[in-house]
């Protein structure tokens, strides 16, 4: 089964071929980061306006890249939430379009689910049962999966995204949009051990989360350095500070939920999973205690139409398929989803 997938719940395009029995074909993103940037952040309606110019044309190259043709396409999977809704609409009139106008089904994917089966997409695939650490701009949650669809909420921020922590403390270090990224980039010009930040909930049982504290103390601690002679180095030390501490208090809960509930895998998925330092520390968490983890490729943590594909291809390959009406939903709980296999 050949299917497109449509990606277009925040401020990157993205669009893929995903062969059930081939694997992934090809795929096409386009960022909106040139389109925010002068803004400090994504604006929702400049958001939906571009995902409209581009959808069309990305889809038509993507089938050039493929050496597909669009009659070859069995099915189309859009992302139907959670999201901002301009940007879910526009992906998914597209993909309902496009699905009707070729007389094929079409079916919503749930944006995080996508995300959380990404590590699964190529390579070697995790086997079930796996923890699950899901880390974006929007969502911070750890789960527990026994199979595709079923997941089992261990624990979830209280408050502030990892990514929006990153991307707010980012602000306030004056380093623009996107964020996280250029944060992970200054802290690695960092003279290490000069700040310590806490390390939120790790003090008390449980799997939650809280990271708007953290935002608090960069900015106290920013205050602090502005008269410092070298405040560029100042300034990466902060950076450095506040990602050790979300690392670290990424690894303690991830350790503890391998511990809690006896499993060996641990995968991790979303933006943030694209941090050098996250991904070092927990591979290394994980061989202490004889575990795996598995991460997609860095470009498939982010935002990307394949996630999108390989979610959809695997409800679409359980019978799952929705009715014509365009529909989008910019809230959507994760465990109001059907377990499929
Ligand atoms: O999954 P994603 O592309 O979009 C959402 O669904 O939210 O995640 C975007 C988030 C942003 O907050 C961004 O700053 C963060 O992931 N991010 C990073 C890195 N790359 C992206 N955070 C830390 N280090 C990175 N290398
Ligand atoms: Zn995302």
């Amino acid at each position: 089964m050949l299917v497109l997938g449509i990606e277009s719940s925040c401020d990157e395009t993205g669009v893929a071929l995903y062969h059930s029995e081939q694997g992934l074909l090809a795929h096409v993103l386009h960022s909106q980061v040139e389109v925010h940037a002068e803004y400090g952040g994504v604006v929702p309606e400049l958001a939906s306006r571009d995902h409209i110019r581009f959808l069309i044309p990305l889809v038509n190259q993507l089938l050039e890249n493929s050496g597909c043709q669009r009659s070859e396409i069995d099915a189309v999977a859009y992302t139907a939430g959670p999201g901002l809704i301009g940007a879910l609409m526009s992906g998914a009139a597209v993909a309902r379009s496009l699905a009707w106008a070729l007389g094929v089904p079409a079916v919503e994917v749930h944006h995080m689910e996508g995300h959380l089966l990404a590590p699964m997409l190529e390579g070697e695939v995790p086997k079930l049962p796996f923890i699950a650490l899901l880390v974006s701009g929007g969502h911070t949650l750890l789960a527990e999966v026994e199979r595709v669809g079923d997941y089992r909420l261990l624990g979830q921020s209280v408050d502030d995204a990892a990514g929006e922590a990153f991307d707010k403390t980012a602000k306030l270090l004056e380093l623009g949009y996107p964020g996280g990224p250029a944060l992970a980039k200054l802290a690695q010009q960092c003279t290490p051990g000069r700040f310590r930040f806490p390390r939120p909930m790790t003090d008390r049982p449980g799997l939650d989360f809280s990271f708007s504290g953290l935002k608090t103390f960069a900015l106290n601690t920013i205050q602090s350095i502005q008269s410092d002679p070298d405040l560029e180095q100042s300034k990466a030390d902060v950076a450095c500070a506040f990602e050790e501490a979300v690392v670290d208090t990424l690894v303690i809960k991830c350790r503890r939920a391998l511990q809690q509930t006896g499993c060996s895998r641990l995968i991790v998925s979303g933006g943030v999973g694209a941090n050098r330092r996250l991904r070092d520390e927990l591979r290394a968490m994980a061989e202490e205690r004889g575990a795996r983890v598995y991460y997609p490729r860095i470009e498939f943590c982010t935002d990307n139409g394949a996630m999108i594909a390989y979610a959809g291809c695997q409800r679409l390959l359980a019978g799952e398929r929705q009715p014509l009406d365009i529909d989008a939903r910019a809230r959507w709980p994760m465990d109001a989803l059907a377990a499929i296999r």
